[in-house]
């Protein structure tokens, strides 16, 4: 069991070789579980991941009167929707919970759902999401912390909605809302991201018809009959692929990595294959060799998809590192996620920083020591900074990347990884409080 009291011991300095399997998407099973509320019948996601968010997905379902049992790599849905205002407990743990909103939305017309939670990572603002409520002429107010939501005509028309940001959260929801409306929608300037392309995919199946999910355009045509679950495979986690490869570029190791849909990570791998590790693909696996090589700085700016993948950029600003001469890192999609090189302050690491571009000079080599994690890039972050570094670290927080990661601490000790992790009694926590200069 994983508490504030637990730490992972890690050894750097080893270069990580050999095979990983990758799990299915995290941020796709959590875009997944909420149009399955919609139907009828049973429905059942294959290849899930085991971590924790599904949990709190589990929660709300139940606060619903949905009913998600758990078989092996997968999750069982079934149960007629009940109307509820959601509580705080769940919500507040995921982002994703604001899915709930177009859910609760598309079946009765108004919906009362605490402001979600999930990483802390700056400012979250859903006024996207709301801007595309209103155009449906829903209401929306917020108040004490809770989003309200009531539609002035129900079922709702069809409408041409342009996003001001390819918002990915606030693009699910408008195919949510949408697939109940009574005539078709258009969604312009919508997030690209693969997840929304499974999320169209598994509302299809279930009776709605949407085109071009994974361009800017996306249309939505409503089921004139109700909606059926049906048995859905979530695609392949390509976080976790991104994670891997820059781990195992940055320890100069050698690796195989399974079940992976290499478009999905073409930024990565060009960036990667630039800066000297030999990569190659195949259908769905990716080899990647950066033994004995010397490293050269990048350039990564973090965008909306196809673009380079904001979650991803802490894992970049670790990997310049390794590489030789000045890298560039910026990410003005969430500013601020830039946490973990705080704490890598306490590991020797130098940067210069103005607003959300941080310029790193490698190569630096790190020195053990003890960092918390608050989320879960930043967490398994410094966990790659601890494996690159010389002597031995302690990572704490270890809870956000079972949030969000499946069995990330197993396949780094398959990779060859020296980590174990540690049950301590009576801890001081040693969290943020120490004073860096
Ligand atoms: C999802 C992912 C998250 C990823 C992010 C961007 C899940 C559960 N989470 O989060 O891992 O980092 O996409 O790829 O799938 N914004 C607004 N107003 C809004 C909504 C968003 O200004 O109403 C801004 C955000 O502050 C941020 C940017 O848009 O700057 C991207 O956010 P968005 O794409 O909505 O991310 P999420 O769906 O929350």
């Amino acid at each position: 069991m994983i508490n504030s009291k637990t730490y992972l011991k890690v050894n750097g300095g080893k270069a990580l070789q050999g095979e990983v399997e990758i799990s299915g998407s995290k941020n796709s099973i959590l875009a997944l579980i909420p149009p399955m509320c919609l139907g009828e019948g049973e429905g059942t996601l294959t290849h899930i991941s085991g971590i924790s968010d599904i949990d709190a997905m589990k929660g709300i379902l139940d606060e619903i009167g949905i009913q998600m049992t758990y078989e092996q790599d997968s999750v069982k849905i079934k149960g007629t929707m009940v109307y509820s205002e959601l509580s705080k407990l769940y919500v507040s743990q995921i982002r994703a919970s604001n899915l709930f909103l177009g859910v609760l939305l598309a079946r009765f017309g108004k919906a009362i759902v605490p402001l979600s939670g999930g990483d802390k990572i700056g400012n979250r603002p859903i006024d996207i999401h709301l801007y595309v409520f209103n155009k449906f002429g829903i209401r929306t107010e917020i108040i004490d912390g809770y989003v309200k939501c009531e539609a002035t005509q129900f079922p709702y028309k069809g409408q041409k909605i342009f996003l001001r940001f390819p918002s990915v959260g606030a693009t699910e929801n408008a195919m949510l809302v949408a697939s109940a409306a009574d005539s078709e929608t258009i969604i312009y300037n919508a997030a690209m991201e693969p997840e929304i392309v499974d999320m169209a995919v598994l509302l299809n199946s279930m009776g709605v018809r949407i085109s071009g999910a994974g361009t800017p355009v996306i249309r939505i045509k409503p089921s004139k009959r109700k909606l059926q679950r049906t048995v859905h495979e979530v695609m392949p986690d390509r976080l976790e692929v991104g994670t891997y490869l820059f781990m195992i570029a940055a320890t100069k190791g050698y690796g195989v990595l399974k079940n992976v849909i290499p478009e999905h990570v073409i930024s990565v791998i060009t960036i990667l294959t630039d800066s000297g590790a030999d990569i190659t693909v195949d259908d769905n696996s990716i080899r990647i060799n950066a033994k004995n090589c010397t490293l050269k700085p990048v350039n990564i700016e973090a965008l909306p998809f196809p673009g380079f993948p904001t979650d991803l950029q802490p894992f970049a600003t670790v990997y310049a590192l390794a590489c030789e001469g000045k890298s560039s890192i910026k990410d003005a999609v969430f500013p601020v996620r830039f946490n973990h090189l705080f704490e890598m302050r306490r590991m020797g690491m130098v940067y210069e920083s103005v607003y959300s571009q941080v310029i790193i000079d490698g190569i630096q080599r790190l020195t053990g020591t003890t960092m918390t994690g608050t989320d879960i890039r930043m967490c398994t972050a410094l966990v790659m900074a601890a494996l690159i570094a010389e002597g031995e670290s302690k990572i704490y927080g270890l809870e956000h990347i079972l949030r969000g990661y499946d069995n990330l601490f197993p396949k780094l000790i398959g990779l060859g990884a020296d980590i174990e992790i540690i049950e301590e009694e009576n801890v001081e926590m040693v969290l943020q409080v120490e004073c860096i200069s």
